[in-house]
């Protein structure tokens, strides 16, 4: 089994681009879990009526997710629609969260995530990939930091996307995100009990990236960079250092 590394947190709290510069940096693969329910929640809010648990099954296990995990741009791909920006609306993370919360939904995106474990190194990000997805991964990290500095984060994030959005909606619905994300029943927003907790509040990304990396490298087992692939590259290896794809399918 590859060498695994997760990064749990609440929303905005530096998961991806950490995750990603680690990867970038690695040359391994990367894996982005919430791009998986914010694209069953996309789905979930183009119907007309709320989804409920007991249709959740059928609706997920009908669903077609493909995930290319270059950490210089990762692409979703929705029932063959590319939807990388569509998930990334303030509306489709609500419907990210409500789904989540969805016993049924979590079976199967759980089930499509621990198939996207090769044989390179991974670092993956979401909210139970310590305690649930990936239980044996070799270092796990929870990246936290306070909500203001979070929902300064996203706002910033948001505008570069071209979304002007009042930094006091931003906040609350973060907030939100985050009881539901902690409150729900099933694997419940938390960090594990050997994860390593990080506070980013005050750190800027680049001391966030190295303080994480600190203590990847300092494990045993750590695998060091993955050479990107030369020309004469054998077939069957990765075409792009970090790169991936995903598919889940019933
Ligand atoms: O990381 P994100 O903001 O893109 O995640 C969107 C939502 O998806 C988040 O509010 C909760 C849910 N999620 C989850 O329940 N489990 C994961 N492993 C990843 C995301």
């Amino acid at each position: 089994m590859s060498f695994v590394v997760t990064i749990d947190g609440p929303a905005a709290a530096g998961k991806s681009t950490t995750a990603r510069a680690i990867a970038r940096r690695l040359g391994w693969r990367y894996l982005d879990t919430g791009a998986f329910y914010r694209a069953l929640g996309l789905k979930a809010l183009r119907r007309a009526v709320p989804l409920t648990d007991a249709e959740a099954a059928a609706f997920a296990r009908e669903t077609t997710i493909e995930f290319s995990g270059d950490p210089d741009g990762p692409r979703l791909v929705l029932d063959g629609e590319d939807v990388t920006d569509a998930i990334r609306t303030p509306a489709a993370s609500d419907a990210a969260s409500r789904v989540a919360a969805l016993p049924a939904v979590r079976r199967q995106l759980v089930e499509w995530q621990r198939a996207l474990r090769a044989r390179e190194p991974l670092v993956g990000e979401g909210r139970d990939l310590g305690t649930v997805v990936f239980p044996d991964a070799e270092v796990k990290l929870y990246l936290d930091a306070d909500l203001d500095t979070r929902a300064g984060r996203r706002l910033r994030e948001l505008r570069l996307q071209g979304t002007e959005s009042e930094f006091d909606a931003v906040r609350d619905e973060i907030r939100v995100r985050d009881e539901r994300d902690r409150s729900r029943a099933d694997s419940p927003l938390r960090a594990a009990t050997d994860a390593t907790v990080l506070d980013t509040t005050g750190m800027d990304l680049e001391r966030q990236v190295e303080a994480a990396l600190a203590v990847i490298r300092s494990h045993r087992a750590f695998p060091g960079p993955v050479p990107a692939p030369g020309p004469s590259a054998a077939p069957g290896s990765i075409a792009e250092p970090g790169g991936q794809r995903g598919r889940g399918r019933a």
